[in-house]
């Protein structure tokens, strides 16, 4: 019988180091057969923030280690991988180098194909770790630094169908967590305090609700969520403006994803798929929301486990296996990508002065 393929991922682009080894299986299914992720939160939570330089420093430092502790949990030999896929971008240049160049060569020793891997795609493709999933599906992607609703036609086919015209909604909760004085990174915190406050306690914006397609806005949301912040002081307080901001935000995707689904239909006859994915998608009560509006709608809710909403190499080895079974390897010469959008046609949408 005819070997499955193994690929090795490997994901340094923000500040998750991190690799697994993924096996094609019978059937067409896909074994995780190792996915280690080592985070820096110690490394940036005094700065409130990642600090790119000491990313990249803790990239290198640990790449190996993480790289070999992926390959002995999975119980192969490093001979029995068939490529190895890292992360190209979009990212923070520094960090996405340690990675790429790893991968680059990891795949150059062991004469195996090399695969450069768009990290957004890594999120789009996450649920087929534990799922049969065909195309076209609806994507609705919400991570820490991107928000957008993307028709996912085939590998590598997309098209965006609306985005944030300023920040994301990861970054909107955790800009909402800080002004809270929840230690960094505070967006899964927001969702523990806001099960604690009255989400109808302050009336939060919902900017471009009525207006923009399915293109999505938060700074105005993040700015009345820091007005409020001066005033409040009680615990209590605190809980309440976390619960209301929470609710804000499954209003705007319930709203947008709906319009969303109009426009996925249009171009996408008999597509019936919503794939939600990013760190945000871990959300428990945006998963409800969503999950009920998909019942309104007679669409079928599609997330990935909890654990692979986050960064994680098993998504960017996802990529790598559809990507090995197409032969679409790249060559050791090609770039680091920090700027990498998927669909990159879609113009440009940010800033003062954007017609919506
Ligand atoms: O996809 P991801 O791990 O990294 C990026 O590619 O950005 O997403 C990280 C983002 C952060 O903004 C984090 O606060 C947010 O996802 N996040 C959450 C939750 N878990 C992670 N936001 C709301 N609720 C959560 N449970
Ligand atoms: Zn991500």
């Amino acid at each position: 019988m005819k070997k499955k393929p193994i690929i090795l991922g490997i994901e340094t682009s923000c500040d998750e180091t991190a690799a697994s080894i993924i096996q094609q299986n019978k059937d067409e299914n896909v074994k995780i057969l190792s996915n280690i992720v080592s985070s820096q939160i110690d490394v940036h939570k005094e700065f409130g923030g990642v600090v790119p330089e000491l990313a990249a420093r803790s990239h290198a430092e640990k790449i190996d280690l993480i790289t070999k502790k992926a390959i002995s949990e999975s119980g192969i030999k490093i001979k029995d991988i068939d490529a190895v896929a890292a992360t190209a971008g979009p990212g923070l240049i520094v960090c996405l180098s340690v990675g790429f160049n790893f991968g680059k060569a990891i795949a150059a020793s062991l004469k195996k194909p090399f695969i450069a891997v768009n990290h957004l795609e890594g999120h789009a493709l996450s649920p087929k770790l534990n799922s049969k999933l065909n195309y076209p599906y609806l994507l609705l992607l919400i991570s820490g630094g991107h928000s957008q609703f993307l028709s996912v036609e085939n590998l590598g086919k997309y098209k965006r169908l609306g985005t944030t015209i300023d920040d994301a909604v990861g970054e909107a909760f955790d800009k909402t967590a800080k002004l809270i004085g929840i230690e960094f990174p505070g967006g899964p915190q927001i969702e523990e305090y806001a099960k604690q406050g009255d989400p109808n306690k302050f009336n939060l914006p919902k900017p471009i609700i009525n207006r923009g397609g399915c293109n999505l806005s938060f700074a105005g949301l993040k700015t009345a969520v820091l007005t409020i912040s001066k005033k409040i002081k009680t615990k209590k307080e605190k809980f309440d403006l976390a619960a209301s901001f929470q609710k804000t935000i499954e209003e705007i995707l319930y709203k947008k994803s709906k319009i969303a689904f109009k426009e996925f239909r249009k171009i996408n006859n008999n597509g019936n798929k919503f794939v939600v994915a990013g760190g945000v998608a871990a959300n428990k009560k945006i998963r409800k929301v969503l999950e009920n509006l998909c019942k309104e709608e007679n669409f079928e809710s599609i997330f990935p486990p909890v654990n692979l909403c986050g960064d994680n190499a098993a998504m960017i080895a996802m990529v790598g296996l559809e990507k090995f079974k197409k032969k679409q390897f790249n060559k050791l010469d090609y770039p680091a990508k920090p700027r990498w959008a998927l669909d990159e046609n879609a113009v440009f949408l940010k800033g003062a002065g954007v017609k919506l």
